[in-house]
């Protein structure tokens, strides 16, 4: 039996949406303490639709294929839908992870969301704090203007 399905390795050989934008309207990063793994995606918003979408993640294959499967997912959705994609949604999208690598695809849920975020925080969009429980203010010193 193998340990990843098709999917999961389909999304580590041929990563979609892999790089950067240069011209990113919100770009979030974050880690994972236990395993060191870091993941950066990158949004372009337009009329409030995720209009384009790159992702760089410094780990595992099973948070390679996450960020390569959440990618595909929010591209082209609004906003609002994007925010609702939960990693556990990622993971019926990749046909399942393997218990011990779920946390992988948490990267990829809290990265978009960390993305959508810096989106809001650098437009000055207003939001209820509530719908970020992930990022405590005092603990990211992002130092932006
Ligand atoms: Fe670190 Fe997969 S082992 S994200």
């Amino acid at each position: 039996m193998a340990l990843y399905s098709e999917k999961v390795m389909d999304h580590f050989r041929n990563p979609r949406n892999v790089g950067t934008l240069d011209d990113a309207d919100g770009v979030g990063e974050v880690g994972n303490a236990r395993c060191g793994d870091i993941m950066k995606i990158y949004i372009k918003v337009k009329d409030g639709i995720i209009a384009d979408v790159k992702f760089n993640t410094f780990g595992c294959g099973s948070a390679i294929a996450s960020s390569s499967m959440a990618t595909e997912m929010i591209k082209g959705k609004p906003i609002t839908e994007a925010l609702e994609l939960t990693n556990k949604a990622v993971v019926e999208a990749l046909e399942g992870l393997p218990a011990h690598k779920l946390h992988c695809s948490v990267l990829a849920e809290q990265a978009i969301r960390a993305a959508i975020k810096d989106y809001y925080d650098r437009n000055g969009i207003a939001y209820d704090k509530d719908m970020f429980p992930d990022f405590d203010e005092d603990d990211h010193g992002e130092g932006e203007e």
